[in-house]
């Protein structure tokens, strides 16, 4: 049995509220928590990037036989801070594991991190005395006041593969989907995202019926072998825009409980918003740690990965028994409840806030006295990049 055996998510401190931003640009706020449905969107300070919000979603997992048995480290993300060196390299060094281990990062959209855990998966099927590391970290930047704002976002997962897993056993029967569209993608010269929404919500609900549709006829399962489904979720509404058409036809038992989990499984996507690779780990942490959910050891959950460009897959996994004692519920609520609420102001001097590197490649910064992250990003020294750890 392989699977999930510790699984954590890092969000930035800082905040805005989605009311106040419909407010201030003269839209309806119900278009944003109701229409699109979406509260609150975590907003990253200039000290947190991609590398170091990794490094503090997966340094609360790591014991010191962790960090000599993690062989592979794979990360998924599509807001890399290099073109050539890996977002894995400047972990391994930051989480000091030990030398002899590979690390690689996995880029096709909000796809990366699966891709990255079916790579660890893989991996410790076939050295079942090691263990991996995934991590999934983006920023979400579609630009101010695009139709795409409300939809952005930061945040990183991380998760521990093993052959003891303490949370979920990834089975092993899955569906994968490639089709090249332009429904959202960034290029090189390009700092925000390009998307053509309606196209991309049309692909995104197209590749879920299509793949369920080959996953039914390969596995003979039905939706009543799953008790939940998780979805990569760039606004909470779009899982169940693509999910309601399917289940018309189902028992009306079985539809209430879908529908049931997967709201459960939006709520920390809601306060957070989107975080790319790491979405459909933030739902399945958001389903399983919430205080409503009714899930059982070795029920089935089934999962929607979805990275625009575009490839999808559809996999499942059990619950393992006693999975509730290996979450980070407290953590995770301390994390969120905590954070800090931006003005309309102070949004907008954060997300324009950028490196300026000198023609030497120096540009060094103190860490935002609001950035609570235990890593943080400091600048960059002759063109290489610098990361500090405070003391905890
Ligand atoms: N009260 C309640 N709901 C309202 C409303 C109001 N006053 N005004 C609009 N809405 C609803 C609309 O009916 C629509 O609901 P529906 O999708 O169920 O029909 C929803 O809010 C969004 O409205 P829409 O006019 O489609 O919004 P938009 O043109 O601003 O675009 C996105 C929305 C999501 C396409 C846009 O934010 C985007 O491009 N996001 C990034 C890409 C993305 O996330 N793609 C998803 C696949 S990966």
């Amino acid at each position: 049995m392989v699977g999930i055996d510790k699984i954590n998510f890092y969000t930035p401190n800082t905040y805005i509220k989605l009311e106040e931003l419909a407010n201030y640009r003269g839209v309806d706020p119900d278009k944003f928590t109701i229409g699109i449905g979406q509260s609150k969107m975590s907003v990253p300070p200039i000290s947190q990037d991609t590398v170091s919000m990794a490094a503090n979603a997966a340094y609360p997992l790591l014991t010191k036989n962790d960090l000599n048995n993690i062989d592979l480290i794979v990360v998924g993300t599509e807001t890399g801070v290099d073109e050539s060196k890996s977002v894995a390299s400047f972990i391994h060094q930051l989480l000091d594991i030990h030398p002899f281990a590979k690390s690689v990062d996995l880029k096709q959209a909000c796809y990366g991190a699966t891709a990255g855990l079916m790579m660890a998966v893989d991996f410790v099927r076939l050295h079942p005395d090691k263990k991996a590391l995934v991590i999934g970290s983006d920023i979400s930047r579609y630009g101010l006041n695009s139709s795409g704002e409300v939809t952005q976002g930061a945040g990183a997962i991380a998760m521990i593969i093993s052959s003891s897993p303490s949370i979920l056993e990834i089975e092993e029967v899955s569906v994968s989907m490639t089709k090249s569209i332009f429904d959202f993608w960034r290029p090189n010269y390009s700092k925000t995202a390009i998307v053509d929404g309606k196209f991309s919500n049309e692909a995104y609900i197209s590749f879920f019926s299509e793949l369920w549709h080959e996953y039914k006829n390969r596995t003979a399962r039905s939706f009543e072998d799953f008790s939940a489904f998780c979805f990569h979720l760039p606004y909470t509404k779009m899982g169940k825009k693509a999910l309601m058409p399917l289940l018309d036809a189902e028992a009306p038992n079985n539809k209430d409980l879908l529908l049931e989990h997967y709201q459960l499984s939006t709520t920390y996507s809601r306060d957070i918003g989107n975080i790319y690779t790491g979405s459909l780990y933030l739902s399945l942490m958001s389903l399983l740690e919430s205080t409503l959910s009714s899930l059982k050891e070795n029920q089935r959950i089934g999962f929607f990965s979805y990275g625009s460009g575009a490839v999808a897959e559809i996999f499942s996994g059990k619950l393992v028994p006693g999975f509730k004692d290996a979450l980070l519920t407290k953590q995770h609520d301390t994390l969120l409840n905590d954070r800090i609420s931006l003005s309309i102001d102070s949004y907008t001097d954060m997300f324009n806030d950028e490196l300026a590197i000198d023609s030497e490649g120096n540009h060094l910064f103190k860490q935002d006295k609001t950035d609570n992250g235990v890593f943080f990003f400091k600048g960059v020294e002759n063109h290489q990049r610098l990361y500090g750890k405070n003391k905890e």
